[in-house]
């Protein structure tokens, strides 16, 4: 079998002298979605730092496709293929929205540039509408599809979403859930940070659960929402 895109063993993560991230295991193979489920505080954002490079690992190891990444700068570990979308959703607010597009392109690990504006407005027509208006006025929602198109127009192996959903309005979280849903039918492989597991039915095909910076459950989406036990200890439901 091909290695998974993604593969994290045994990490252990810690922000100084604290340990914050302990032993943590997880694989995402080509083509899944898989969520990375956890109340606020089990280390989600933690892990995503580890993944891209800007929080390290003490020990253990991360690899990408069988190539090991982890103890690489953050620039290296994104030209290998990780899209990283951090939280605070961050745009270029005094440039167009098709300028943020045209930084964010550069070919893939295997130099493929899949991914072109054109195809970007394809995929987000509500950002093909808005090409020429200044990043820093659009909306919550709408930076964050821009820093979605911005990440893909990197031609990333797996794209990381923390907590896409965050702080926006019902009707937007719908838009962003239905545009994650269209990247994996495209065969987008995602880790899927959120807090919120209603949000992910739907979306995701796999997750894994962690607590207190432990794995704690990892399975199909469709084996955890049959696991009443594990969503009401591990997960605000
Ligand atoms: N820069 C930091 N320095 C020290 N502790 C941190 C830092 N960032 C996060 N933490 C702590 O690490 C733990 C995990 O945080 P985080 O990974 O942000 O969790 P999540 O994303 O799941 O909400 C929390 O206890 C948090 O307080
Ligand atoms: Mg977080």
């Amino acid at each position: 079998m091909a290695a998974p895109i993604l593969e994290v063993r045994a990490a252990d993560v810690f922000y100084g002298a604290s340990q914050i991230l302990f032993g943590i295991d997880l694989a995402v193979e080509r083509g899944q979605t898989m969520a990375l489920l956890g109340r606020n505080g089990a280390g989600k954002s933690t892990t995503f730092k580890a993944i891209a490079g800007i929080a390290p690992p003490r020990r253990g190891q991360i690899a990408l496709s069988g190539t090991t990444v982890s103890g690489k700068p953050p620039y290296l570990v994104a030209r290998a293929g990780i899209g990283y979308v951090p939280e605070d959703r961050q745009v270029f607010p005094e440039h167009t929205v098709e300028d943020n597009l045209i930084v964010g392109a550069k070919p893939g690990p295997r130099g493929d540039r899949h991914w072109t504006t054109a195809r970007i407005y394809e995929v987000f027509p509500i950002l093909a509408g808005m090409r020429h208006r200044i990043a820093g006025r659009l909306s919550g929602g709408e930076q964050q599809m821009l820093t979605i198109a911005r990440t893909l127009m990197g031609n990333p192996d797996i794209l990381l979403l923390d907590e896409p959903s965050e702080g926006l309005a019902p009707i937007i979280v719908r838009a962003i859930g239905d545009l994650i849903r269209t990247l994996r039918e495209m065969g987008v492989t995602i880790l899927l940070a959120e807090q919120n597991m209603h949000f992910c039915m739907g979306i995701a095909t796999h997750a894994t659960v962690i607590d207190k910076g432990q794995v704690v459950y990892s399975d199909t989406i469709a084996a955890l929402r049959g696991n009443e036990a594990v969503m009401q200890r591990y997960l605000a439901v």
